[in-house]
């Protein structure tokens, strides 16, 4: 059903971006505005703004930007009205229906998913509590295991009677279509006959962030340990489940994550659960496979830190050695706590006190290159071969970290550690970042354009890419109109307004960037017709390409500002400055650049005309007059601007 008007006008009036965005990412205060890593990109240093005065968000790594609804439908995967409900429901605004239009079918199809999950978790959940075979077989397992109620409750554990159609017959009744139980993977389809998926076993719901039940697992119990089946059978991937994506005890464990700012990474559900009950509650799982980039994406939401626990045997290491690059890589920082040998984290906790617990974590903590080094030590020590293998592997894993700083503390550790000459070292290590952007130039399948004005302290500019910085100083343009479009300064002819001046000093110049010029058009426009044309309007009704480019702009990013200093000798000066100033100088800069643009052009004709009729001189006036009059006004320009021009 359509939800009515009225209530989408009350969640607009209600939602609060600061509020909606912290749910999900940790904010840090900056200014005016706040910022954080993206939530949507891997990146390592932040790039998402939340300005709370605009009521919206910039994420200047993946592009995405706009209000709190478009972040709950970026961040949750949901769709418009999905949002909406999301933040009713947040708000405890009471959702009124519209008749009419016909709902979105996906975000349906979602939402009912959502939803027998959520009665497959209670059914589970009661049969282990109150159920005579729950009881029994269940609860008992989950209390030999040492579980208390009270992890049972949070973890929301449950059980599966050992039927054929128990689960399904059951959901039937309450309402729900065969065709439903068969898309959320609770029943199985084969050779014509339904069957439950899950039967005679306990089960660990998996939830997303906003603790919604997306997935199942499901325990063998011993007893029935010897009949050759899997020890756990797990949901299927769905249209809201994909095991790439999710990480066990995330919900659960987040706010502690934050808390303490680090977060223990285990395999299994049983490890989770253990942890938490011995009061480490900053634990994950990986759910017994390697971790993906989307799952490292998630943990670094909440933290940069993390501590990869392993079992203390054989195959512990080597998982250890396996999975931690990639860690490495996404620049976290990474420590490794092997545990004593044949243990795993549920049944070390377990055995172990508390504070025993702790301590342990806390003292065998290696910082993994350390980790690593302390490997390879011994069989290095007396072989030459062995040494140079181990060199290599080290130096390959320090290779991943982005951070250059921490690159070169982790060599100077593993010269010492090893006790090899830093330059050794190092020479192997530039070897291999050269290898390595030689093969991502390759990769990239289109070369990178950045409009480089390479910069030399006390040198005059060269120009590399005049359009492309002609670009950037449209979108300034663009910034200022939608910022300060309404904004007056006084000068000695009266008062202005930004709008106007802008729009009149530009008024024969064309801008080059689609999505610039389709702004500009719409403020010429408006002007002409003497309307004001407000930001929030753009915001609300422009195309998908204006809205992105509308909140990016409108957010202040105080970045994009150093970056065009130090790369383009422009200087995007600061707001506090005089209006006035800053208009008038946007508009020298876009005739900067375009000048440019035009003595690049006559250049270019000018060396194919002597190309194609060698030794004519006669045309070469026209191109030195015009070349001339463009520098001769190119210079005026700069010398307004105070910026030192090329000859
Ligand atoms: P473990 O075998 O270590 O299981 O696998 P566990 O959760 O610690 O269980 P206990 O302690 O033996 O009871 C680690 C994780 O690998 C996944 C599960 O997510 C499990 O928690 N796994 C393992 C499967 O998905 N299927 C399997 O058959 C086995
Ligand atoms: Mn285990």
């Amino acid at each position: 059903m359509p939800i009515s008007r009225q209530t989408i006008e009350e969640v607009r009036s209600r939602m609060d971006i600061l509020d909606v965005v912290s749910d999900f990412v940790t904010l840090k205060r900056a200014g005016q505005q706040y910022k954080a890593l993206s939530p949507f990109t891997n990146e390592k240093t932040p790039s998402f703004f939340v300005v709370p005065s605009k009521g919206i968000f910039k994420d200047f790594s993946s592009g995405k930007g706009g209000d709190a609804i478009t972040f709950v439908m970026e961040h949750e995967g949901m769709s418009y009205l999905e949002a909406i409900r999301y933040l009713a429901k947040k708000y405890g605004i009471e959702i009124r229906q519209e008749a009419g239009d016909r709902p979105d079918e996906s975000a349906q199809e979602r939402d009912s998913l959502y939803i027998v999950m959520n009665y497959a978790k209670d059914y589970f959940h009661n049969l282990l509590l109150h159920h005579e075979e729950g009881q029994a077989v269940g609860l008992s397992y989950f209390r030999e295991r040492g579980f208390t109620d009270s992890t049972i409750r949070k973890f929301e554990l449950g059980y599966s009677l050992d039927e054929w159609h128990h689960f399904s017959q059951q959901a039937l009744r309450s309402g729900f279509s065969q065709a439903m139980l068969e898309k959320a993977g609770l029943i199985v389809k084969r050779e014509g006959k339904d069957y439950d998926r899950f039967r005679g076993r306990v089960i660990f719901p998996v939830h997303n962030l906003s603790g919604k039940v997306i997935a199942f697992g499901a325990r063998i119990l011993k007893q029935a340990a010897d009949r050759q089946q899997p020890k756990y059978i797990n949901s299927p991937e769905t249209e809201i489940y994909k095991k790439g994506e999710v990480l066990y005890g995330l919900f659960q464990a987040r706010n502690e994550i934050r808390r303490q700012n680090f977060c223990y990474l285990v395999e299994g559900y049983t490890d989770v659960l253990s942890l938490h009950q011995a009061g480490i509650e900053n634990v994950v799982a990986s759910s017994g496979t390697a971790l993906t980039e989307e799952q490292i994406r998630l943990i670094r939401r909440f933290t940069d830190n993390i501590t990869v626990l392993f079992d203390g045997d054989e195959a512990g290491v080597r998982a250890a050695l396996r999975g931690i690059d990639l860690l490495l890589k996404s620049d976290l920082n990474v420590r490794v706590v092997l545990l004593p040998h044949g243990e795993d984290p549920d049944s070390f906790a377990r055995k172990n006190s508390t504070s025993v617990l702790r301590q342990y974590l806390s003292e065998h903590a290696h910082d993994f290159i350390s980790f690593k080094v302390n490997l390879y030590k011994d069989s290095a020590r007396n072989d030459p071969l062995q040494k140079a293998e181990a060199i290599r592997e080290i130096v390959t894993s320090i290779a991943g970290i982005p951070d250059p700083v921490k690159r070169s503390v982790y060599i100077r550790e593993t010269a010492r550690l090893l006790d090899v000459p830093e330059n050794v070292l190092l020479i192997e290590l530039n070897k291999l970042l050269i290898q390595e952007r030689r093969r991502k130039q390759q990769q990239a399948a289109e070369p990178q354009v950045e409009p480089v004005a390479s910069v030399v302290a006390g040198q005059p500019l060269m120009y590399a890419d005049a359009a492309a910085i002609q670009q950037l100083q449209e979108r300034e343009t663009i910034r200022l109109l939608l910022n300060y479009a309404e904004k007056l300064y006084e000068d000695e002819d009266g008062s202005h307004n930004v709008r106007d001046t802008i729009l009149q000093e530009i008024e024969d110049i064309e801008f080059t960037h689609p999505v610039c010029r389709e702004i500009i058009g719409l403020y010429r426009k408006a002007a002409a017709n003497n309307e004001s044309l407000n930001s929030f309007y753009l915001l609300d009704n422009g195309s998908e390409e204006v809205k992105k480019l509308v909140a990016e702009l409108l957010t202040n990013r105080y970045s994009i500002s150093t970056h065009w200093r130090d790369k383009y000798h422009i200087f995007i000066t600061h707001e506090s400055e005089e209006l006035q100033d800053i208009t008038v100088r946007n508009v020298l800069r876009l005739k900067f650049w375009l000048l440019q643009q035009l003595i690049e052009d006559n250049l270019a004709q000018w060396k194919k005309s002597e190309e194609e009729q060698p030794g004519n001189t006669s045309e070469w006036e026209i191109f030195i007059v015009r070349h001339e009059q463009y520098k001769q006004a190119q210079r005026e320009i700069a010398d307004l601007l105070g910026i030192v021009v090329q000859r």
